[in-house]
């Protein structure tokens, strides 16, 4: 069965269309971070990646839970990297679905993890019906001291849900950004830079509108200023949970971010569309 619609401004090829969530092999980010990746399908735009990665710190942080559809892949892929009771942190960026799927499971298989959110997040995951028992709150410009390195909880300046913080390595230099940064892709690519330049600013302004449509109406000067509290991070790489990784493009990303203010706003198929794209599909 085609999931491809009308609306497809990434030309996805029918013919390689991927019609389910699907898990990536690990991927090894520098010699202590791996990232488990999946890609899930969106129909009419082609794919968009959804990431957990695992920092091998002295005490071990998993950041963020992968799809609960894939609940037993990426419980295999984590414990490939590491003892799960090893755990000592699990980062929720937000918890929306596509972040917090795997959660409950981890928490049972890591007793020695605490779980790092913001007080916001832990009153959603309470809402959730998760355990919030285990919960340590940090806010935006405060560190997480992990042995051998600090963490620190960053403002992202695009975000869906108001308790999201991105992640600073300041060790690797490394920022785990959260929805901020993401790309719809037409097929699933090993790094950002393997994107053609102009699918990638496409792929991320379709995503900003998605995911962040206030963006049109915030002030240029404010903007800014979020966009330069991040370049002044000096992160070498991006990691970002819906976007391949990307090394030495962190300003090409916030340059991106910045336009996307002035792109033209998503409007999703309404019913009538979406009936006609069943009857395309032959499952009307
Ligand atoms: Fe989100
Ligand atoms: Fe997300």
């Amino acid at each position: 069965m085609s999931h491809r619609i009308a609306v497809d401004p990434l030309n996805q090829d029918e013919e390689q269309a991927m019609d389910q969530p699907t898990l990536m092999e690990d991927r090894r980010l520098s010699g202590d971070t791996v990232q488990i990746g999946a890609y899930t399908p969106v129909p009419g735009f082609g794919v968009l990646p959804v990431n957990a990665f695992l920092i091998k710190a002295d005490q071990p942080v998993l950041i963020d839970t992968g799809l609960a559809a894939l609940r037993e892949g990426f419980l295999e892929a984590l414990a490939a990297e590491i003892d799960p009771a090893d755990l000592r942190w699990i980062w929720l960026t937000h918890t929306d679905p596509d972040h917090l799927g795997n959660l409950a499971a981890v928490l049972e298989r890591s007793p020695n993890a605490r779980l790092v959110t913001t007080f916001l997040g832990m009153g959603k995951l309470g809402l959730h019906g998760l355990p919030v028992d285990r919960a340590y709150l940090l806010n935006p410009g405060q560190s997480l001291d992990v042995g051998d390195r600090l963490l620190t909880a960053v403002a992202p300046p695009s975000f869906d849900a108001p308790e999201t913080t991105a992640v600073f390595d300041g060790r690797r230099r490394a920022l785990f950004s959260a929805d901020c940064f993401g790309a719809l892709m037409p097929a699933p690519a090993e790094t950002a830079a393997d994107l053609p330049a102009a699918g990638l600013t496409e792929g991320l302004q379709t995503w900003a509108a998605v995911d962040a449509p206030w963006l049109q109406w915030v002030a240029e000067p404010a903007f800014r200023q979020r966009l330069d509290d991040v370049r002044a991070l000096q992160a070498e790489a991006v990691y970002g949970s819906h976007l391949p990784p990307a090394r030495g493009m962190a300003d090409t990303l916030l340059q991106t971010l910045d336009a996307s203010r002035n792109a033209p706003a998503f409007i999703g198929p309404d019913q009538a569309d979406l009936e006609r794209m069943m009857a395309q599909a032959g499952v009307a």
